[in-house]
C-alpha cells in the first residue's frame, strides 16, 4: 500500500494516538461511573430484549458494580495505551469474565455512550450547584433580614444617588439567584432526556427499549428522534453553560461589589480577617483577595458558553470527533463555580456591616428625593416641590431628615424576603432529583443483589 507522504512508520501513529486521545483519558475519569451505569441500564434492557442470558445478566451487573465502586473511590484508572473510559470498561469486565464481557456493547456506540455519560455527570453536578446555591442564598436571606434597619447610600453612575439599605443590597442578590434557578432548572429538563440508543446517531436493527433504559436512569423522557438525540451533544453543554455563567454572573458583581464597600474609601463593610491577605511589604493591609479570586473566576466562566458555541458552531448534523473537545472545557467548570459558590457562602455569612454610615454628611444628599415626595405628600406639584429642594441644595440649606419610609413590595421597608424564599423554594421542587436518584438507587442495589 501506498505510504502517505507523512507517514514515518509507527512513530507517527504513536503521535496520531497521542493527539486523537488528546485530553481523553484525563476527563474520561470524571465519566467513569456514569459510564458504568448506563451500561447497567443497557445491558438490563439487553436482556429483556433476549441479547444476553438470563444468567448472563447478574454476571455482568456485579462486575460493573465492582467497577462502580472503584470510580467512586476514586481508584479508576485508563490504562497506558486504552483509548477511552468506554474501551476500559469493557476490556476490564472482559479480562474478568470472559467472553460475556464483550456483548455489553450490542446496540451501541462509544457516541451514545459519551452522549448519555455527559449527560449523567452533567445531572449529579446540576444537583451539587442546586445545594451550593442553596447555601449562599441562605446566608444573603440571612445577612438582609439581620441589616435591614441598616441604612447605605445607593448609587447610580458611581454617584451618590438615594437611600439604600443593607437588607436591600444582600436581599438582591438572594434574588438574582432565584432567576439562575430558573435557567438553571431550563437546562436539567434539556440534560435530563435519555439519548442511549441512538447507537451512532441513526439508531439500531435490535429492537431496543429505550423506554426501558429511560426508567432505569430516571430520565423525565428520552431525546426521541435518533438525529436530534446526537445533536444534544455540545446542546446540553450550551444550554447548562448558559445557566452557569447565570450564576457566576450574579456572584462576580457580589464580589466586586463586596471588594468596592470593603475599600476605606468606602469602608461600608468588612471581610472575616481570615478572608483577606497582607501584603509583603505595607504591613497594614488586609486585601479582599478571596472575592477577587472569585470575580476573576466567574468573569472567566461566562466565557464558557461562547468557547462551547465555537465548537459546535457550523457543524452539521451527526457525529464529529470535534465533539470530543467539548469535555475539556465543560467538565471543570462545575468544580470551578461550586468553589466559588461556597466561598462566597462562607463569606458573607461573615461580612460585619457598618451601621453608621450615613452620620457622614457627605451623603446628605441622597435624601433630596424623599424631601421632594415629602413636599409632594402635603400637595406642591412634583415640578415645583423638585425645583424647591434643587435650590435649597444650591443655597447649601438643604437639611436632611434621615428618615425613610418605603413600604412598596421590594423596597427598603418592606424587602419581601419571605416571597424570595418561596419563589426560590417553588423553583428548586421542580428538579426531579428524586426521581433520578431513586432510580440511579435501584439500579446500583439491583446490580449488587
Ligand atoms: N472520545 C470520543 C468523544 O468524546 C468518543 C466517541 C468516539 N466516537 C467516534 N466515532 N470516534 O467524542
Amino acid at each position: 500500500m501506498a505510504q502517505k507522504l507523512w507517514d514515518k512508520g509507527k512513530a507517527v501513529n504513536a503521535e496520531i494516538e497521542r493527539f486523537t486521545v488528546g485530553r481523553d483519558r484525563e476527563m474520561d475519569i470524571y465519566l467513569a461511573k456514569h459510564d458504568v451505569l448506563g451500561s447497567m441500564a443497557h445491558i438490563t434492557m439487553l436482556e429483556s430484549i433476549g441479547l444476553i442470558k438470563k444468567e448472563e445478566l447478574p454476571v455482568l451487573l456485579a462486575g460493573l458494580r465492582n467497577i462502580y465502586t472503584l470510580a467512586e473511590k476514586g481508584q479508576f484508572e485508563i490504562e497506558e495505551g486504552v483509548e477511552d473510559v468506554h474501551s476500559q470498561v469493557e476490556l476490564m469486565l472482559t479480562r474478568k469474565l470472559g467472553d460475556v464481557g464483550k456483548k455489553i456493547h450490542s446496540g451501541r456506540s462509544r457516541n451514545d455512550q459519551v452522549l448519555l455519560d455527559m449527560k449523567l455527570f452533567a445531572r449529579e453536578q446540576i444537583q451539587l450547584i442546586t445545594e451550593d446555591i442553596s447555601l449562599l442564598f441562605s446566608a444573603l436571606i440571612a445577612q438582609s433580614e439581620r441589616h435591614k434597619e441598616a441604612l447605605m447610600p445607593g448609587y447610580t453612575h458611581l454617584q451618590i444617588a438615594m437611600p439604600s439599605s443593607f437588607g436591600l443590597w444582600f436581599g438582591a442578590y438572594a434574588e438574582s439567584l432565584v432567576d439562575d434557578m430558573e435557567l438553571l432548572l431550563a437546562a436539567w429538563k434539556i440534560t435530563n432526556r435519555n439519548p442511549l440508543g441512538s447507537a451512532a446517531g441513526y439508531g439500531s436493527s435490535f429492537p431496543l427499549n429505550r423506554q426501558m433504559t429511560t426508567n432505569l436512569l430516571g430520565f423525565d423522557s428520552m431525546d426521541y428522534n435518533v438525529i436530534y438525540a446526537q445533536m444534544g451533544r455540545g446542546k446540553m453543554e450550551r444550554t447548562v453553560a448558559f445557566a452557569l455563567a447565570s450564576i457566576a454572573a450574579t456572584v462576580s458583581k457580589l464580589a466586586f461589589d463586596a471588594c468596592m464597600f470593603a475599600s476605606q474609601n468606602f469602608d461600608f463593610i468588612k471581610l472575616p480577617d481570615e478572608c483577606t491577605t497582607g501584603s509583603s511589604i505595607m504591613p497594614h493591609k488586609k486585601n479582599p483577595d478571596v472575592f477577587e479570586l472569585i470575580r476573576a473566576k466567574c468573569n472567566k466562566i461566562q466565557s464558557i458558553p461562547q468557547q462551547i458555541i465555537m465548537i459546535i458552531n457550523n457543524l452539521p448534523s451527526g457525529y464529529f470527533r470535534d465533539l470530543q473537545i467539548l469535555k475539556e472545557v465543560f467538565i471543570p467548570v462545575f468544580k470551578e463555580l461550586r468553589d466559588c459558590l461556597q466561598m462566597s457562602a462562607y463569606i458573607v455569612s461573615e461580612i460585619k456591616v457598618n451601621e453608621r454610615i450615613l452620620d457622614d454628611a457627605k451623603y446628605d444628599l441622597i435624601f433630596s428625593v424623599e424631601e421632594v415626595n415629602r413636599l409632594v405628600l402635603n400637595g406642591m406639584p412634583f415640578r415645583d416641590a423638585y425645583k424647591k429642594v434643587g435650590s435649597d441644595i444650591e443655597n447649601g440649606v438643604f437639611k436632611p431628615d434621615k428618615k425613610v419610609q418605603h413600604v412598596h413590595e421590594g423596597s427598603i421597608g418592606n424587602l419581601c424576603n419571605d416571597e424570595i424564599s418561596l419563589l426560590m423554594q417553588n423553583v428548586t421542587a421542580k428538579f426531579s432529583f428524586k426521581q433520578v436518584n431513586d432510580a440511579i438507587n435501584n439500579l446500583l442495589t439491583f446490580a449488587a443483589n
